[in-house]
């Protein structure tokens, strides 16, 4: 007994003295244990827990060996401002790998900006009765309407477009200047927008002049119809759209109410499933300028709750939008905020908070505040690595950060995309999903320019057919997360 004892006590001491000794000993840190640690540190990041099905492991092992091409690509696009190397992204295999992929739910676009810059141009503008005005401070303004428009918005020569059009020589040319006028996009952004101030006055001013245009009742219909078509057609299945507060017109210029909007979203996408069976629906998550008062704001979560009692199965919430920085915080719109809870009633919102680089500032503080309020999922969420608290509560409450790369490159948040904070976020297997935010001034369709961004430039050559899986899905868990939240 006593024997045995010693004679395990021995055996153990010896492995001990070896192990220590291969410590102590050798230079070279354990292979083995190194390869375990590599494997565990994967098994973290987004999509890191993802079975992957034999055809699958099979397209990833190929993902991988694109991919690995196009990290030494020269320019590398992620490194790049996205306007100066679309046409080397469009080209890019895995960029077509990834336009072929179920890409889930889009859960971060504005209503105001979702339809290609060409279709806006070519299509709406050549209908009839469309007048456009050149404003003093260099933009646009159109109007449909039936009599010549008066003056107003700054403008005070209005023309009609086809009488316009009939007197150039280049109309080419001219719709061109059309489409640079209604879009961020230009081959020389460094020049167009050298700070953040730039890049929004123009971004704001793009808005105003879409407005007209958009909000015509025909032209309406069919921008969401054609909206549906190009998300579709990047393989997206399901579309929530923050809505802001214009109003659709006439040609004699009487308005619809809210109610009519929401009638023509659900009838257009009924009309779109029709023929395209598989694709879900669409919501409408209600936002308000963060620039307004609070009692403006009050009003219009009053109107969001009772829209969505109104309208349950196309209303998913409520947002605030418009620059951070320069715009009120969460914080202050708390009494308005606090409205739904106060009325025992459930408006989930999607607050857009973090979309900044103003460390420590009240804005800075939007991120904690989103998530006190029990915000569904947080809008851009750029600022949230400094707060480990918040983004401790976001990932246990399965809060997903809508990661839009490309809005906050052009935005000028970040430049090169492979240093987005959201890089920390994927290799912790933070909950994320991606979306585009304003396709038009962005110069893209669907959500694959942003998935290439968040696949090639923010992922690394670390981030796999699992990850872009996990972000598909995370995408079709945080819609339904939004619809049991108000069913409740
Ligand atoms: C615009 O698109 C609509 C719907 O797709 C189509 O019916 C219409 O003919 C188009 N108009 C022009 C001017 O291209
Ligand atoms: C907008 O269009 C006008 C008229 O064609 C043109 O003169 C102007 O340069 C355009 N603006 C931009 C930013 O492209
Ligand atoms: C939506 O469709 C319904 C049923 O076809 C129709 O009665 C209603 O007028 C439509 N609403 C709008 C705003 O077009
Ligand atoms: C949609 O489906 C209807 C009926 O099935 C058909 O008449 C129509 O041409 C289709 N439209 C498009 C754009 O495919
Ligand atoms: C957030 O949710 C918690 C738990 O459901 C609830 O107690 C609290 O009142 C909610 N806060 C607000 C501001 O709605
Ligand atoms: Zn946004």
């Amino acid at each position: 007994m006593r024997g045995l004892f010693w004679h395990i006590f021995s055996r153990a001491a010896l492995i001990m003295l070896i192990l220590l000794c291969f410590r102590e000993c050798n230079p070279m840190p354990d292979p083995h244990q190194r390869d375990l640690m590599l494997k565990q540190e994967i098994s973290q990041q987004v999509g890191g827990g993802v079975e992957l099905t034999p055809a699958e492991l099979q397209l990833d092992s190929l993902l991988h060996q694109v991919k690995l091409k196009e990290m030494i690509y020269s320019p590398f696009p992620p490194a790049n401002h996205f306007f100066k190397v679309r046409h080397i992204v469009q080209k890019s295999p895995v960029f077509k790998l990834l336009q072929k992929m179920p890409k889930g739910a889009a859960l971060h676009i504005h209503s105001s900006a979702m339809v290609s810059v060409e279709w806006l141009v070519l299509n709406a503008t050549y209908r009839p009765q469309c007048y456009i005005c050149f404003t003093w401070d260099g933009s646009l303004q159109f109007l449909f309407s039936t009599t010549m428009p008066f003056p107003r918005w700054g403008c005070f020569v209005w023309k009609r477009l086809d009488m316009l059009r009939a007197s150039l020589s280049d109309v080419t040319a001219f719709d061109n200047s059309l489409m640079r006028n209604l879009t961020l996009f230009t081959e020389d952004p460094e020049t167009s927008y050298p700070t953040q101030d730039a890049a929004w006055d123009r971004f704001e001013k793009i808005f105003s002049a879409l407005s007209g245009l958009i909000n015509y009742a025909p032209v309406f219909k069919d921008y969401i119809y054609e909206a549906l078509t190009e998300l579709y057609e990047d393989n997206i299945m399901y579309v929530e759209l923050r809505v802001g507060q214009s109003k659709a017109y006439e040609l004699d210029g009487t308005t619809h109410d809210r109610a009519w909007s929401l009638e023509v979203y659900r009838n257009i996408t009924e009309q779109f499933r029709a023929n395209h069976t598989d694709f879900i629906g669409t919501r409408i998550i209600f936002t308000v300028h963060r620039n307004l008062y609070v009692y403006q704001v009050k009003q219009a979560v009053q109107e969001a709750i009772e829209m969505q009692q109104k309208y349950p199965d196309i209303v998913a919430g409520f947002d605030l939008v418009g620059r951070e920085d320069t715009g009120r915080s969460i914080w202050y719109f708390r009494d308005a905020l606090s409205l739904p809870s106060e009325m025992k009633t459930q408006l989930p919102f999607f607050f857009h908070a973090g979309e900044t680089d103003l460390d420590g500032t009240d804005v800075d503080r939007n991120v904690l505040d989103a998530l006190l309020f029990n915000t569904s999922r947080i809008g851009h969420g750029f600022a949230l690595g400094h707060h480990p608290l918040a983004k401790q509560l976001s990932r246990t409450r399965g809060v997903a950060v809508e990661l839009c790369p490309i809005s906050n490159q052009v935005l000028k948040l970040v430049s090169d995309l492979r240093n987005h904070p959201a890089a920390t976020l994927m290799s912790d297997g933070h909950p994320i999903v991606v979306s585009s935010d304003d396709p038009t001034l962005f110069g893209t369709t669907g959500l694959s320019y942003d998935f290439y961004q968040a696949f090639v430039g923010i992922g690394g050559l670390s981030a796999n057919l699992g990850t872009l899986k996990e972000i598909a899905m995370n995408s079709i868990r945080c819609k339904i997360n939004s619809y049991t939240s108000f069913e409740k």
